[in-house]
C-alpha cells in the first residue's frame, strides 16, 4: 500500500451518473486487475473506495457512479486538480483460466477494462455479461463490442436480453471455465447459489480500508475475513451471506 498523490488529467461524464477519471501519477504499487484504490475527497473524512478500471506506468483509469455526497463532489473536481490516493489495495482477480466469463451489473463493469485487456494479451477473448436497468446506462460499449463475446441484459428489455444477467445465464447455455463477477450483492449471490464456479468481487462499507479496523469484514466458510484485505475478490464457494 502506498499513498499518493494524483493529478487528474479527465473527469468526463458517461452518463448521467458515471464518470471515468483519469489520473496521472505513480502506479508501481498497483499489481493486479481487480485491486481497488482509496480517495481522500477534500472535506470528507472518511476515503471512497473505488474499483481500479485500468492503470499503466503513469496513468490510473477508475469509473465511478455518483451514489451520495462525496461521488457528486468528485464529479466536480476539475483537470489539474491533486488527488491524495491509497493504491496497492486488496487481492485482485487471479485470472489463471482458459474460457472464462465475466459477469457484471451496473457499475460492477468497471473493473472488468483492465481485466479484458490482460486476457486479450494472453489471446483469449472473454465472454462478457453486461446487465443495467435500461440502455441508456451502459458504458464503453464499442471497446467490449470490440474485445469481448458481448451479452446486454436490461431489466426494461430496451436493448439485449429482458432481465437480468443471472437469468440471462439460467435461460442460455454459455460454455465457460471460471466466472469472474460484479455488481450488486443480490445479483453476486444470485449468481453464486446457480453456480459456485468463480470468483465475486465484492464491496462493503469500509473504515481504514488496509485491514486495521476490521469495520468490512464478512463471513466466509473460513471464517472472517476483511473485503478490504483477503479481499475484494472471493472466491464464490467461500462467501456465506447472511
Ligand atoms: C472495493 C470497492 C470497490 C468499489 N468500486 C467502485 C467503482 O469502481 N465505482 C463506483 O462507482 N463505486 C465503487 N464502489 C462503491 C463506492 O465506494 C461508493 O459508491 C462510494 O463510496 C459512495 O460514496 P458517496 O460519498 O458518494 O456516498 P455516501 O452514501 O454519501 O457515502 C457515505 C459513506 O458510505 C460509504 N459507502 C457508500 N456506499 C458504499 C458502497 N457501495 N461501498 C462501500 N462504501 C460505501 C462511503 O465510502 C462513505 O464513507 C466500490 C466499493 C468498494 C468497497
Ligand atoms: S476497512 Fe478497516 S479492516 Fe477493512
Amino acid at each position: 500500500m502506498e499513498e499518493v498523490k494524483f493529478k487528474i488529467l479527465e473527469n468526463k461524464k458517461l452518463t448521467d451518473l458515471i464518470y471515468i477519471l483519469k489520473l496521472e501519477g505513480n502506479t508501481k504499487s498497483i499489481k493486479n486487475s481487480g485491486e481497488f484504490v482509496n480517495l481522500k475527497l477534500p472535506n470528507y473524512y472518511l476515503r471512497r473506495p473505488i474499483s481500479v478500471a485500468d492503470f499503466d506506468e503513469n496513468t490510473l483509469t477508475l469509473i465511478y457512479k455518483i451514489l451520495g455526497e462525496g461521488t457528486k463532489d468528485l464529479s466536480k473536481l476539475e483537470e489539474g486538480t491533486y488527488l491524495d490516493i491509497l493504491v496497492g489495495l486488496g487481492n485482485g482477480f487471479n485470472l489463471d483460466t482458459k474460457n472464462p466469463l465475466l459477469v457484471a451489473g451496473g457499475i460492477g463493469i468497471a473493473p472488468f477494462v483492465k481485466v479484458i485487456k490482460e486476457f486479450n494479451k494472453k489471446g483469449i477473448k472473454p465472454t462478457l455479461v453486461y446487465g443495467e436497468q435500461t440502455k441508456d446506462n451502459f458504458i464503453l460499449l464499442d471497446f467490449f463490442k470490440g474485445n469481448t463475446n458481448l451479452y446486454l441484459t436490461t431489466d426494461d428489455g430496451s436493448v439485449g436480453f429482458k432481465g437480468n444477467a443471472v437469468s440471462f445465464l439460467k435461460e442460455n447455455k454459455i460454455d465457460f471455465t471460471t466466472y469472474y463477477a460484479c455488481g450488486p450483492l443480490p445479483m453476486l449471490k444470485s449468481l453464486s447459489e446457480y453456480n459456485d464456479n468463480g470468483y465475486l468481487s465484492l464491496e462493503a462499507r469500509m473504515g481504514c480500508g488496509f485491514g486495521a479496523c476490521m469495520g468490512c469484514s464478512i463471513k466466509t466458510t473460513n471464517g472472517f475475513k476483511r473485503v478490504c484485505k483477503e479481499g475484494p475478490v472471493f472466491m464464490a464457494s467461500e462467501v456465506i451471506y447472511e
